[in-house]
């Protein structure tokens, strides 16, 4: 059941993420401490999740060590959210149900614990336990993807001009493919180098990655709308509250669900290749529409 498979991706995850993460004692205290704050403050996992179920459908099984390609891309997204939520970005005061970093360690600390996530993860990245010309192109990808040029930092950079400016569809699409969608599928596609995918599966994951990705940005606006601070676990009613771009601004709140649909669909299609291999891929992209945090 699909509702067992995001329960033991989480898991997994925790454990790897517990082990390659410094303890909070470890030398110096206040660095690590904000790290594991942020970290281990409850998130969905989903990008690992992505990843391990991309290369189970390559490969067959779970390839040895992949756990730790996840915790990397748990460890850039968790610092991505750090800085999402700086005073001098989208200026949060709650993230996976707790304070943000800068709320609980001041902002100086915050800065500085989602660069140590980043610099971390590559780390990890580099210790991957594959074959090194996949280590490399993985390593290519991410930085890729959350680098200026279509990836998350190019997608947060528009995402803070686009305030109060009421942006055509077009950038707003380049902004959450960019902010959110290259991630998710990085993990992905990462996740089918690792298990030793040949360029034309490369190439599904990618469609497949592509369209979850503007899915799950879209499904993001339309829950700070229509949810609780408690629900989300992170302060509902901002977007309006900030003038931000979005697809229900811009669209409507039914009209964006629609787009939502039809791109999970299209998702679902680009798998087809894979038959019934697919099927949990497929059931993680109907989930990431239907959720309700
Ligand atoms: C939230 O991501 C930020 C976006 C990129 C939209 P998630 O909804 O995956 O957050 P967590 O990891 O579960 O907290
Ligand atoms: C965040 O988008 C995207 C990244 C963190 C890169 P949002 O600003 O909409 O995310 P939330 O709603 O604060 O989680
Ligand atoms: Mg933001
Ligand atoms: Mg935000
Ligand atoms: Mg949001």
């Amino acid at each position: 059941m699909l509702k067992d498979t995001l329960q033991q991706g989480r898991t997994v995850t925790d454990k790897t993420l517990e082990r390659l993460l410094p303890p909070g004692s470890q030398y110096p205290g206040s660095i690590h401490q904000a790290m594991r704050h942020s970290v281990f403050a409850g998130g969905k996992r989903l990008r690992p999740i992505l990843c391990m179920e991309a290369a189970q459908m390559i490969a067959g099984c779970i390839p040895r060590g992949i756990d730790e390609l996840g915790a990397a891309l748990e460890m850039l997204h968790t610092y991505s959210l750090i800085h999402d939520d700086l005073p001098a970005l989208d200026n949060d005061d709650l993230r996976r149900g707790r304070p943000t970093c800068h709320k609980a360690f001041g902002e100086a600390t915050a800065i500085l614990a989602g660069d140590a996530l980043q610099t971390y993860a590559y780390e990890v990245l580099a210790k991957l336990q594959c074959p090194a010309e996949a280590r490399v192109a993985i390593i290519a990808e991410i930085a890729h993807a959350t680098g200026t040029i279509g990836g998350m930092i190019g997608g947060q950079v528009m995402d803070l001009e686009a305030e109060h400016v009421h942006p055509d569809a077009k950038t707003l699409e380049y902004i959450h493919r960019s902010k959110t969608g290259a991630l998710l599928t990085a993990s992905v596609v990462t996740g089918g180098m690792y298990a030793g995918a040949d360029a034309s599966q490369l190439q599904s994951l990618r469609d497949f990655g592509r369209n979850i990705g503007l899915a799950f940005q879209i499904v993001d606006d339309v829950l700070d709308v229509t949810q609780t601070s408690e629900q989300l676990g992170k302060t509902a009613g901002k977007d309006t509250a900030h003038d931000k771009a979005t697809y229900p601004a811009l669209f409507g709140i039914d009209a964006s669900l629609k787009k939502a649909d039809g791109l999970v669909g299209a998702a679902e299609a680009a798998l087809d290749q894979f038959g019934e291999r697919a099927a949990t891929l497929r059931e993680i992209a109907k989930f990431l529409v239907e959720r309700k945090k």
